[in-house]
């Protein structure tokens, strides 16, 4: 299991430190979570962190766009030197456009799917998508409970995958834990995001460890 800490529930007094922990373990990726208080209903970070995070990152950052109209925003994660790029299904009207200019980038282009949203609604664009990621909870927030459902539409999603012969990533975002990360695992899944799993941990190290070994 590929691991992306996000970054969120990291300790912004320490952020260097964390960043650093991160670049020492077994994770594969940085989650960073975009909020725009208009999309979801809270406010995050912007370009200034991401611009310090980037500077001693070491490992590739997959920014979480939970924003509305995501689009004039992407160029300047690009600039910024993420790597995996994801935008809402529900704040796309054009979400073509969107995932074909997040590659054209060069950028690996993914779309995030609320609870709500049905897996099937995006079989149209799968092919113009390198990851698809399954929100576990309601955006805008760590420390969330697991929505148990997200596990169905991972094997949904894999079907859907493996039918159309892509190997697009699945990654599974909010909630998970020791206990749903092996579900998820069995399910198909290929990356998760943990934030409070990780940072709460006594050991987060440790935490990462565990979650990538998780099988
Ligand atoms: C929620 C964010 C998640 C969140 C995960 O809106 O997209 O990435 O930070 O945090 P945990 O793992 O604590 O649910
Ligand atoms: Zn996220």
């Amino acid at each position: 299991m590929i691991v992306a800490p996000s970054m969120l529930s990291a300790d912004f007094g320490n952020l260097q430190r964390d960043v650093e922990m991160v670049n020492q373990s077994e994770a594969g990726l940085f989650h960073l979570d975009i909020m725009d208080g208009v999309f979801v209903p809270n406010i995050s970070y912007g370009f200034p962190v991401v611009k310090s995070i980037a500077k001693a990152a070491k490992k590739p950052m997959d920014a979480h766009l939970m924003i509305v109209d995501p689009d004039r925003y992407v160029k300047q994660f690009a600039d910024l030197g993420v790597s995996y790029l994801s935008v809402h299904y529900e704040a796309c009207t054009h979400l073509h456009r969107s995932l074909t200019n997040i590659r054209n980038l060069g950028m690996k282009a993914g779309v995030a799917l609320n609870p709500h949203t049905h897996v099937q609604l995006i079989e149209d664009v799968l092919d113009c998508c390198d990851f698809v990621l399954i929100m576990s909870v309601n955006p805008g927030f760590g420390g969330q409970s697991f929505i148990p459902r997200a596990v169905e539409k991972v094997r949904q999603l894999k079907a859907m995958i493996q039918a159309q012969g892509l190997n697009t990533l699945i990654e599974v975002d909010g909630g998970v834990n020791f206990e749903n990360v092996k579900i998820l695992a069995q399910a198909g899944a290929d990356i998760v995001v943990a934030g409070s799993t990780v940072f709460s941990a006594a050991d987060p190290t440790n935490a990462i460890h565990q979650l990538t070994h998780c099988l």
